[in-house]
Order: C-alpha cells, then structure tokens, then sequence
C-alpha cells in the first residue's frame, strides 16, 4: 500500500560541477524498473539546475528549508513559491541540523509545513531525539511532541500529502545506525500517533528513517514493517551507494 520512498538530503555540498557529474551517473547506473519514489534535495541556488538536469528522469528534486512567510520584505528568505517555480516537490523541515544550529521552533516548522503545502510542495517533517533523551528514556516523548506541533496546527488531514522522517540526532553523519528493531519501535509509534486521529491516513503515511544510512544496511531496515524508505545524508552524495540504496528500496 505504501511506495518507499528515497530522499538523498545533500545538506550544504556541492557546486555546479560536482552536481552536474553526481546526477549523470546517478542518471547512467539508474533502473526504471525500480518502483519506488526517489527524490534528492539540494541547495537554493542549485535547485534549478538539479531540476533541468533531472528533466524526464524517475527523479524528482526538494529543498532542504523553506520561509516560514509567504513573500515581502524578508531580506534572504526563500518561499514555498519559489521553490515550486524552481521545480521542487518536496521541502524538507524541521531536520535536526536547522533545529540545533538555528534555533528553529515547533512554532516555525509548523508554519513552514503550511507554507510548503500552501505552494503545492510535500513536506518532509523530520523528527528525533539526542542521545541525552534516549539515554533517559525520553525517545517516544520527544519524536510524538515533535509531531503534535505540527499535527495541531496543521491538522490530521495535512498528512495525506505529506511524509515523515525519523531521525535520531544521535545517528546522523556519525556512523551510527538505529537498529532496525530500535527505528521500527519508534516509526511504529508515529504512524500510531495519527492512526488515533485518522487510521486511513496513518495506513498510507510514508515514514522514512535518517542517520547513517549506507547500501550495506539499507535493505535491513527498509525490511521492517513501518520503515518505507530512507533520507540519506553522506550517502546521497555517492553516486554508487545512493544506486545501491535505491536498488535496496526498488
Ligand atoms: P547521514 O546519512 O549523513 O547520517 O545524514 C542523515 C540526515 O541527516 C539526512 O537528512
């Protein structure tokens, strides 16, 4: 019932030559019989290009952040609209990286999964807990709050055309796996927060694990019942691991 789904979040990389080589072999070494969904997420002043260089291939192209307004007298913001002109489907938010570093807000993501629906977009909500909040038995707590902020302000419908991410804190660009029996727990009790409010939709919610996800444990967690599909970090910029990835979900 749920196409997985394979989300490369390039982070802050690449340059227009790098980009331009990184997707033609990723476009070479590609199968169209594969059937799940991919997509790579890249950077502001890229996004055009990654959409013109993915022109009528099975992928399709996101950013990594949106403003949370609308348009006007933001100085450096970038809008939803924006993006959808440039191409993009998919906006990731909330990652824990914009959370940490730039003190984002449950407020602010909230509003930025509105402004990304609003523009036609998908959001990618990402959610996950530090090590400190595992460690004190605090993980279910923290990823379900996560998602209630955006769940009250957006409502339980939103999530028709939207996906979640897991992505313990701990286990990003670290080397670290969740165990599938670890990430399993936690997309479990996600998919079991919305199924209270609406089962329908909590059935056909993609939720993709994140944090260290490599071709060599791939395939194990894409096995487990809850976990449809991956955001891939480091890996996403290999042209070689992020194919194998896709060929683990295809
Ligand atoms: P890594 O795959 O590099 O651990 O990053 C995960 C991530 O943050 C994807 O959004």
């Amino acid at each position: 019932m749920r196409v997985p789904v394979v989300a490369g979040n390039w982070k802050m990389n690449g340059n227009r030559a790098s980009i331009q080589a990184l997707l033609e072999s990723i476009r070479a070494g590609f199968s169209r019989e594969w059937e799940s969904r991919f997509l790579v997420c890249g950077s502001f002043p890229y996004l055009d290009l990654i959409s013109r260089l993915l022109q009528d291939s099975a992928i399709a192209v996101g950013a990594q952040n949106l403003s949370e307004f609308r348009a006007g007298a933001y100085t450096g913001e970038v809008s939803g609209e924006m993006l959808a002109d440039a191409g993009c489907r998919y906006v990731i938010i909330g990652h824990s990286e914009r959370r940490a570093l730039f003190g984002e807000t449950s407020q602010q993501v909230a509003a930025k999964f509105l402004r990304a629906q609003e523009a036609g977009l998908t959001p990618i909500l990402c959610v996950g807990e530090t090590l400190e909040q595992r460690q004190q038995g605090l993980t279910l707590d923290t990823v379900r709050e996560q998602l209630r902020a955006v769940a009250d302000v957006a409502g339980v419908d939103a999530f028709r055309h939207a996906m979640l991410a897991y992505e313990p804190v701990w286990a990003i660009g670290t080397g670290l796996t969740a165990t599938p029996e670890q990430a399993q727990e936690v997309h479990a009790s996600l998919r079991e927060r919305i199924a209270v409010l609406h089962p329908e939709i909590a059935a056909r919610l993609p939720i993709l694990y994140g944090g260290s996800v490599k071709a060599s444990n791939a395939a194990e967690l894409f096995a487990s019942p809850d976990i449809d599909g991956g955001l891939i970090g480091g890996a996403s910029l290999d042209a070689q691991e992020f194919l194998a990835i896709c060929r683990a979900a295809g």
